[in-house]
């Protein structure tokens, strides 16, 4: 019987030298799943994948990839599965289709599968048109698309992409965002790394957090959103404020806590009341206090990373 996973941890380490890069780490991802490793640099993201892709063995623990031991098959592994890595690995003096010559024969494809595979997916990645330039004349976007199209060549049914948007220009970023999302979306399992909470939030079905190598958190967006204990956060502005009007607000709001600094006033709410707006404003007039500028944001999972480790992701 097939497997529900495309990949199973259990207890995953990796020790160098002087340090623990990937501590104990033990989850599952389900077969076609768009699933994000979030943390900050030095958290073990890459390490994590270097090890589940075969490139680096681990220290201790236990692993399947596509359904085979990672320790025993590891060959059979590398034929499910396409590696799209940190750094850009292709040959730069050879075009995107000489690129994927190379690595056809690498794989032993057939010459009939690599040309019309590798024209198809230089289509997919929008560099058909430039197949005959040599890559090393490419932009950071396109370089990085190139390298998505030679993961893509033997068909895996698993991508790494390890951080593939990092030093990208906005409008690559969204670019390869949505590839990726569209590759998903055509039955691929997809592995992502990134240290870009909004990233990770927007394109992800479910993360795990991870942080000097140990997993902080797993679940998917609002999962993680949840975890933090409030589901909202509500700003507002005031001309002037008391104890005792605070107060009111924080009962009227269903608040678990308000704090003041000057004449920013914000709350936490973990269910935001049905006219809420208007209950406050109406309260405020009543008695004759002015509200600027108000504002309800969900919590990032900047906030849930800092929760849960008591320090910025950006550190
Ligand atoms: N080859 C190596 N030798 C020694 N330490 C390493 C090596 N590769 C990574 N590390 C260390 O392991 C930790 C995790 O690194 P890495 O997996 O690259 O993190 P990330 O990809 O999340 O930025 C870091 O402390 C890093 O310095
Ligand atoms: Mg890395």
């Amino acid at each position: 019987m097939p497997e529900e996973y495309s990949i199973l941890c259990e207890r995953l380490t990796k020790k160098f030298e002087n340090v623990v890069a990937v501590d104990n780490l033990s989850l599952r991802v389900k077969k076609g799943e768009l699933f994000g490793f979030l943390g900050p640099n030095g958290a073990g993201k890459t390490t994590t994948i270097n090890m589940l892709t075969t490139l680096l063995p681990k220290t201790a623990g236990k692993a399947r990839v596509a359904e085979f031991d990672l320790e025993s098959q590891a060959a059979l592994i590398r034929s499910r599965i396409g590696v799209v890595p940190q750094r850009f690995s292709l040959f730069e003096e050879l075009t995107p289709m000489e690129n994927l010559w190379y690595l056809g024969e690498l794989y032993e494809m057939k010459k009939e599968d690599i040309e019309k595979r590798g024209a198809e997916l230089l289509r997919i990645v929008e560099l058909y048109e430039k197949k005959d330039i040599p890559s090393g004349t490419f932009s950071g976007g396109m370089k990085q698309r190139l390298s998505v199209a030679a993961g893509l060549l033997h068909q895996p049914e698993i991508l790494f992409l390890d951080e593939p948007t990092t030093g990208l220009d906005p409008q690559s970023r969204i670019a390869l965002r949505e590839l990726t999302a569209s590759l998903n979306r055509s039955g691929i399992t997809v592995i992502y790394t990134t240290h870009d909470m909004d990233e990770a939030d927007k394109l992800c079905q479910r993360i795990a957090i991870m942080n000097y190598g140990k997993l902080v958190a797993l679940g998917t967006p609002s999962e993680l959103k949840e975890l933090q204990g409030h589901t909202h956060k509500i700003q507002l502005e005031l001309d002037s404020h008391s104890p005792e009007i605070l107060d009111s607000l924080k009962k009227l709001a269903g608040a678990i806590s308000i704090v003041a600094n000057g004449n920013k006033v914000e709350m936490r709410v973990k269910r935001l009341k049905p006219r809420l707006v208007q209950t406050l404003s109406e309260f405020l007039d009543r008695h004759n206090l002015r509200m600027g500028d108000f504002t309800i944001s969900e919590p990032t999972l900047e906030e849930v990373f800092m929760s849960l480790t008591k320090k910025a992701l950006r550190d």
